[in-house]
């Protein structure tokens, strides 16, 4: 798939850290979804949390801009904490895509829903437009900016939603299972666009292969504790903790064998 020009790309890098201590939360008493979360991801790292459902990851990544307020333990990006105080300022820092499409669209167009979040920016109308622009570009959206985002597919809104967040230029950007939904093409793009992106990247997912793909270093949570760190390399190696955690993906690459697809197939 062509890549769009995209002068955000050209600009430089703006990127934060992200820590996070003991961080433990419960949405209801006595069951703890977030287990002592300790976890220390570098300025433009691109870092994946895998974990099988329930694990906790969309918990642990609300608490990254201050949806969800640790029971115990804190975050900081970019030394900053998360907290009451700073939200405002977290919020243009950290941009959330959302698992869930329609919970990030709420405007009548996808031009507005992708025009909101620079609009509260402090840009020039010229600004806005050209951040609106190029993150439609990236998402290969020209041309939907006059549709409703509500009669969209649910694969085209997804895309929508990532551009939401894109268009904001944050410092780390936090995806959601940002590959559920999209079409092989889609991912491979999307898999580019976290490559080039000047933030800090943080993927949740349990699509681990485009994980493996976009990730320098990969962190294992199951129910609620972070179970490994290391990088992409040794997690994706490690079968029998991938297993233990319901998460061994590694039948994808004995089905490419079984088909002789790894010896190259037939190109078009
Ligand atoms: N609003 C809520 N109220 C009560 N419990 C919740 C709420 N949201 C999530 N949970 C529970 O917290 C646990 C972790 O949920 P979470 O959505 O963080 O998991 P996940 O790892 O993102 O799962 P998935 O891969 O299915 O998206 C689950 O057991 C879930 O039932
Ligand atoms: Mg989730």
């Amino acid at each position: 798939m062509e890549r769009a020009e995209n002068s955000m790309r050209n600009d430089p890098v703006r990127a934060a850290g992200v820590t996070i201590t003991d961080l433990t939360f419960s949405y209801e008493e006595e069951r703890e979804v977030l287990c002592g979360v300790t976890l220390r991801i570098e300025p433009g790292e691109r870092f994946g949390i895998i974990g099988p459902s329930g694990a906790g990851k969309s918990t642990l990544l609300l608490h990254l801009n201050g949806i969800l307020t640790p029971g115990r333990g804190t975050v900081e990006i970019g030394g900053l904490p998360v907290d009451r105080e700073s939200i405002a300022e977290i919020r243009q820092k950290v941009g959330l895509v959302f698992q869930n499409p329609d919970d990030q669209l709420f405007n009548l167009t996808v031009e507005d829903d992708v025009a909101f979040g620079p609009l509260n920016l402090e840009l020039s109308s010229e600004e806005v437009s050209a951040c609106v622009e190029e993150a439609l570009a990236e998402m290969n959206l020209l041309g939907f900016e006059e549709l409703s985002s509500h009669h969209l597919s649910y694969g085209e809104r997804k895309r929508v939603a990532l551009a939401t967040v894109l268009a904001m230029r944050p410092e780390v950007v936090a995806f959601d299972e940002p590959f559920s939904n999209l079409d092989p093409a889609m991912v491979e793009h999307l898999i580019d666009i976290i490559g080039s992106l000047p933030a800090t990247v943080i993927i949740v997912s349990q699509s681990i292969l485009p994980v493996i793909a976009s990730c320098d270093r990969l962190a294992v949570l199951n129910r609620g504790r972070l179970v490994a760190t290391g990088s992409t390399r040794e997690i994706a190696s490690d079968r029998a903790l991938l297993r233990h955690c319901g998460l061994d993906f590694h039948f994808y690459c004995d089905v490419c064998h079984e088909l002789n697809l790894l010896q190259g197939g037939t190109d078009v």
